[in-house]
């Protein structure tokens, strides 16, 4: 049976780690994938993190099966977290699981729209995540693009992203970044996003909302204002999240998709459809993560703390934003980057070619996605005078 298979090439994102990993240059810099590093290039556990899983080694009584929604109190308390105090909780509008990781949350809500709908078209920004595609693909939806990231300009195409969603069905889905655009850092305004929840209004598509660095951006509440602008303006929505960036819990894989729907008994219904898709596919998902961000998300004290660890994460990724523009300037670069310190969260594009790209990588051991996407949290002090040098030579 697996005679015939062709090898299938590494992920664009994950590859680069192993890459990594190999290149025994004293000097590398992995700028690949998404994850949050401190001024040592570690990805530390944090120490909200830290007290609540000693907590729950002390209190944790049992390993019975959880259950396919996952932990109860998790649940309420990221439906408080992504929604605030929306009037969809007080109208009983929201049903929230548990999911392993954001990209589990995501590929059950694509599982999910399937079932609602066999093959619906689903409209990604271009560029979107890299896994986004094969992901929707593969739980049978179709995919389409809109405009959004302006290469030229490096900013939003914000005309081309209108026009297009103009042009979307009411019975199709629309994929929107709740915050930190995965992969240009380019995010909507409050505005913008009013203009298009005024479309989403008009059309009566459906938005499926990937918020995977809330809190990366600009704040908690500022981060999810997009999705709960929609949230005021459509009668059913989805939303997927992640705790991997913002507890820093990459390894647990937790996450959370929230359905919104027109009323009680509409979203009861369709949550029995969701936990039956997630019978079929993992069963139940794990408990340790959850059961850490509850016991962070419960506790006055261990809450206001993981709000300043949050603080001191996004702080250093907007400060990596200007050291590195700061940096190209001063080693004589004259092309415009400013931009970079207009982007929000973990990514931004440096645009340089693929081929520059190869040639960071391969002369100076410095590691992007092909896009040129950078992860800005993998710059420091300690080797941001090497980044700049390097890439002003390949300039
Ligand atoms: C990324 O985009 O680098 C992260 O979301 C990690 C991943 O799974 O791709």
């Amino acid at each position: 049976m697996f005679c015939h298979l062709n090898a299938m090439p590494a992920d664009p994102i994950l590859g680069l780690l192993v890459k990594y990993k190999q290149d025994e240059n004293p000097l590398k810099i992995d700028l690949g994938v998404g994850v949050y590093k401190n001024e040592l290039g570690h990805t530390e556990i944090l120490n909200c993190v830290k007290k609540a899983e000693k907590y729950r080694l002390e209190t944790e009584d049992t390993k019975v099966y959880i259950g396919p929604t996952g932990s109860a109190q998790f649940n309420d308390e990221m439906t408080k977290l992504i929604f605030g105090t929306h009037k969809v909780l007080f109208e009983d509008r929201v049903r929230t699981i548990s999911t392993p990781g954001g990209t589990g949350a995501l590929r059950v809500a694509a599982e999910f729209i399937n079932t609602c709908k066999p093959g619906a078209t689903i409209w990604v920004s271009n560029p979107t995540w890299a896994n986004h595609m094969a992901l929707f693909q593969a739980a049978g939806l179709t995919v389409k693009t809109y405009p959004y990231y302006d290469y030229e300009n490096k900013c939003l195409d914000f005309e081309g992203m209108l026009a297009a969603l103009k042009d979307v069905s009411n019975d199709d889905v629309v994929l929107l970044h709740a915050c930190c655009h995965n992969p240009s850092g380019m995010d909507l305004t409050n505005n913008q996003w009013q203009q298009i929840a005024e479309i989403a209004k008009d059309i009566g598509f459906m938005p499926l909302i990937d918020m995977a660095y809330q809190g990366f951006g600009t704040g908690l509440d500022e981060d999810a204002y997009g999705l709960r602008l929609l949230a005021d303006s459509v009668n059913e929505m989805i939303v997927c999240s992640s705790c991997s960036k913002n507890f820093g819990l990459y390894r647990e894989r937790i996450g959370a998709c929230s359905l919104v729907g027109k009323s009680t008994l509409i979203v009861e219904k369709a949550f029995t459809v969701l936990l039956s898709i997630i019978r079929g596919i993992y069963s139940m998902p794990p408990a340790h993560g959850a059961a850490i961000v509850e016991i962070i998300l419960s506790s006055d004290e261990l809450r206001a703390q993981w709000y300043q660890e949050l603080k001191i994460m996004r702080d250093r990724i907007n400060n990596n934003r200007q050291l590195l523009v700061n940096k190209l300037k001063s080693k004589g670069v004259t092309r415009d980057f400013s931009f970079i310190t207009h982007q929000a969260g973990m990514f931004s594009f440096l645009g340089i070619t693929a081929q520059q790209v190869k040639q960071l990588q391969d002369e100076y051991s410095i590691y992007m996605v092909d896009s040129s996407r950078m992860s800005i949290a993998g710059i420091a002090t300690n080797n941001v005078d090497y980044l700049a040098q390097s890439i002003a030579k390949i300039l």
